[in-house]
This record gives structure tokens, C-alpha cells and sequence, in this order.
């Protein structure tokens, strides 16, 4: 069975992640999103809310599933008995920070291989913090948050900032 591991922040999830998300789960037999449970970033999303969200948008994919992590990335896809690392490209700038952070996952576990997969055009801008700022300013988040957690988003940005 060809297990692979998406991990991030997903704070919170969008259109971009979800569009990786429907793809990888195409090519691999399970996928589990993988949502980073020690973040420094101080994440706008508690820990839990970050699960939920994603779970609200991958009832429809029966090969995919969320868990958390803590600790190092590779130790979490060892566990899960996975062998790859899923993560989205959308520019060159994206690229040099994979980059490293793929050849560090290489370095402390050769066996599990990083692939990267280019974002869809249509999501090539979106990112969760552009996500939060228009959502905090009023704007129209449409094609931006899937639609099944717009209203949750929009509601927690209203409430906290
Ligand atoms: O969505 P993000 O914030 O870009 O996701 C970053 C993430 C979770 C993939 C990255 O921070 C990570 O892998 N953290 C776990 C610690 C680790 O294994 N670091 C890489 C080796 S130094």
C-alpha cells in the first residue's frame, strides 16, 4: 500500500491545499494530512480547529484522513509506515525552502522521498494568510476557502480579530 504524508500548518486550509490534497490522492493508495501540532507561528486556527476544517472538506475522499504531529516530519511518516512526503509548489520562491527542507528530510531519513506537486493555476495566489486578510476586511472569499468552510472561517475572524 503507498502511503504518503501532506503535512503543514493548514492555518487554515485552502482551495490550494485542497486542490493538492484531491490530486495526491489520486496517485497514492492513502493520504494522511498531516497538521503540525507544535507550530511556533502562532496559529489564528486552534489546534483542533484546524482538524475540524479539514475534515469538513475531505468527507467525499475515502483515501484520505487527518491526523496531527509534533516533533520531526520524518518520525511522523516512519510511524504512520508511510514513505512519502506530499508538498505543493506554487513559485520559485516556494521552491528554495522546500528545497532545504526536503534534503534536511533526506539527510535524516533516506528512505522517505519528498514529491512536489505544482499547484493548479487557478490557486497559484492563494495562500492562508491572503485567505485571513480578506476574510478580516469584508472580502469575497470564494474560490479562495472551499465553500463547505467559508461561513466557519468567516465567522472565528469576526469573533477574534
Ligand atoms: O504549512 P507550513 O507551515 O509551511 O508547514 C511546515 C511543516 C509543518 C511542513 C514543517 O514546519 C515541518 O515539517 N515541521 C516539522 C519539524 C521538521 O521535521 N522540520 C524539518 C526538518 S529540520
Amino acid at each position: 500500500m503507498k502511503i504518503a504524508v501532506y503535512p503543514g500548518s493548514f492555518d487554515p486550509v485552502t482551495c490550494g491545499h485542497l486542490d493538492i490534497i484531491k490530486r495526491s490522492c489520486k496517485l497514492f493508495d492513502k493520504v494522511i494530512v498531516a497538521v503540525l501540532n507544535n507550530s511556533s507561528k502562532s496559529p489564528l486556527f486552534s489546534f483542533d480547529e484546524r482538524v475540524e476544517l479539514i475534515k469538513k472538506c475531505i468527507t467525499d475522499i475515502p483515501n484520505c484522513e487527518v491526523q496531527s504531529f509534533g516533533g520531526l516530519l520524518v518520525d511522523f511518516v516512519k510511524k504512520s509506515g508511510a514513505n512519502t512526503i506530499i508538498k505543493g509548489l506554487r513559485a520559485i520562491s516556494d521552491f528554495e525552502y522546500e528545497f532545504q527542507m526536503a534534503m534536511l528530510n533526506k539527510k535524516l531519513a533516506p528512505d522517505i522521498e519528498t514529491v512536489f506537486m505544482v499547484t493548479n493555476l487557478n490557486c497559484l495566489y492563494i495562500s492562508s494568510s491572503v485567505v485571513k486578510e480578506i476574510c478580516h476586511f469584508g472580502g469575497n472569499a470564494e474560490g479562495l476557502i472551499p465553500s463547505e468552510i467559508i461561513k466557519d472561517i468567516k465567522d472565528k475572524i469576526e469573533k477574534e480579530c
